[in-house]
This record gives C-alpha cells, sequence and structure tokens, in this order.
C-alpha cells in the first residue's frame, strides 16, 4: 500500500492512474479503523481500481476538546489493517497539511437544526470543510460513508449537490457487533462494563422501532427510552428522534414520510455513541 502524508505526491500518484483510465474510489476516516471501515473499503474495491483511503482526526469537527484528545489513534495497527484489506493508497496528513483557515463557514440551515447538528454546534461546518478538501484533493469518482453517520450523509450529499461536486456517493449499511452494538472508533474507548450496558443504543431503536410498527406514538417511544436510560447509572440519552430520512426534519408521526428514521444519541459515562434504524 502507498502512504502519502503531502498532497502533492499524493495527486500526482492519482493523476497517473486516471490517465490510464482506472477509477478511484475514496474511503474517508479519522482511523481507529473496525470492520464497518473495512466494509466501505470492501465496496469502494468492488467499484473501482483504486481505493485510497484517508486517515485524519479533523480538531473543528471535534466540540469538545475532551473528545478531540481521547479520540483513539492507532496508525500503525490501521496501516496493517488497510494493507490486509488491499487498499491502494493512504493519506494520513498531518495537521499542518490539512489547516483550514478560519473564516469560511458552512451551514445547512433545517438540515443541521436537529440531532448532531443541534448538540454538536459548528460539527457540520468542520466535517464539511475537511470533506470538501479530500474531495478536492482526491477527486474521486465514488466517495463512501457509512449509514451510522445519516445525517452526516444527507449533509454531504447536499454539499454535493449544491455545489455540484464531481463525485457520486455511496452510503454502506452499518456494521454491527453480534449482540446489535454499532461499530464506532469510540467503543474502543468502552471499559468492559461500559461495552455491556453500550448495547441499551441498538437495543432502544430496535424496541422503539418494533412499537412504532405496532402503532405507539412517537411521543410514547421517547417517553418510553428517557425511563429506561433514566434507571441505569452511567447512561445518558441526549436524543431520541424520528425524522424524515430525506429532509432530517422530526416527526410527530411516521405516517408524514415515506422513509422515517430513528435516531439515538447517548452517553455511556463519558463515551458518545450514536446509532440509526430505518422505520
Ligand atoms: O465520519 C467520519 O469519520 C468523519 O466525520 C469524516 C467523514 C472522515 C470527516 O472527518
Amino acid at each position: 500500500m502507498h502512504i502519502f502524508k503531502e498532497i502533492e505526491p499524493l495527486r500526482a500518484f492519482l493523476d497517473e492512474k486516471r490517465k490510464s483510465g482506472l477509477s478511484i474510489g475514496l474511503v474517508p476516516t479519522m482511523g481507529a479503523l473496525h470492520a464497518g471501515h473495512l466494509s466501505l473499503i470492501e465496496a469502494s474495491k468492488r467499484d473501482n481500481s483504486i481505493t485510497i483511503c484517508s486517515i485524519f482526526v479533523n480538531p473543528i469537527q471535534f466540540n469538545n476538546p475532551k473528545d478531540f484528545q481521547a479520540y483513539p489513534r492507532f496508525l500503525e495497527k490501521d496501516i496493517a489493517l488497510l494493507t490486509q484489506a488491499g487498499c491502494s493508497a493512504l493519506f494520513c496528513p498531518e495537521d499542518y497539511t490539512m489547516q483550514t483557515g478560519a473564516y469560511l463557514q458552512v451551514s445547512f440551515g433545517d438540515l443541521e437544526k436537529s440531532m448532531e447538528g443541534s448538540f454538536r454546534p459548528g460539527h457540520f461546518n468542520g466535517v464539511v470543510k475537511v470533506v470538501a478538501k479530500l474531495f478536492h484533493i482526491v477527486e474521486p469518482d465514488t466517495a463512501y460513508f457509512g449509514q451510522k453517520d445519516w445525517q452526516q450523509f444527507v449533509i454531504i450529499r447536499t454539499l454535493v449537490e449544491e455545489l455540484k461536486f464531481n463525485v457520486k456517493l455511496s452510503v454502506v449499511e452499518t456494521v454491527r457487533e453480534a449482540d446489535g452494538l454499532a461499530l464506532s472508533s469510540r467503543n474502543q474507548r468502552l471499559t468492559d462494563s461500559q461495552r455491556k450496558q453500550a448495547v441499551v443504543l441498538s437495543a432502544t431503536l430496535n424496541e422503539s422501532r418494533q412499537k412504532l410498527l405496532a402503532g405507539d406514538s412517537i411521543a410514547g417511544i421517547k417517553g418510553l427510552a428517557r425511563n429506561k436510560f433514566e434507571a441505569q447509572a452511567g447512561l445518558a440519552l441526549e436524543y431520541l428522534e424520528v425524522v424524515n430520512s430525506e429532509n432530517l426534519l422530526p416527526l410527530k408521526s411516521v405516517e408524514e414520510a415515506d422513509r422515517p428514521i430513528l435516531c439515538i444519541a447517548a452517553f455511556v459515562d463519558e463515551v458518545r455513541l450514536i446509532d440509526n434504524m430505518f422505520l
């Protein structure tokens, strides 16, 4: 696997590939890779001749400096995993290479009024600035994102549509542990007992989904979820929302949207996790 830390050598490598008519898939990540990331790599390898993974823990998308400091970083292990997975190239720039000016502020209106947008002010501004930069550097044919960050996917899709980026987007289903916990780099911060508690996120989504399908109200399932989280020390529910998966507007009843999605964010002690499921 080729490893690039600087932009120009990476561009030269990719230009060469493009001239030979090869297609390029991009998998943007923040490292601490797991089977979820590897499923994005697999999807890219299926669709493209060249797959490039980026690893950059983007400081400007963390609204909480402690979360940024504590974010798991395992570059050597990640390189081994990517090599084994048959990834063609890795772009792992230093902060100074990706440095973003402080002036441009991007906002997505209603798309970021709920959920991650409202609980993590500035988060999507940071995500979009780094993703746009990666799109300009790599100029991929297709870029791959996980469904676990559904709001992020909708926002990046909007960026691509509104600014006419010449890139196709692909969203890949969430990979789960046997007990249902969605894979996340942040899971690596959980102790054994926190790990056991963390299953409450996917369990709550599953249970809420069943209840909605059986005719329960959205207000009803939200109340049950609050009680469930309040009953266990160490857990704090930030939100459980049922939104229209296209425009992310919160729903009062599931009939209001063609494709509702249930989204959850919660703390297991100091580790913040998110998950979602389509109805
Ligand atoms: O989903 C992530 O890991 C990050 O938000 C991304 C898309 C790599 C941007 O830093």
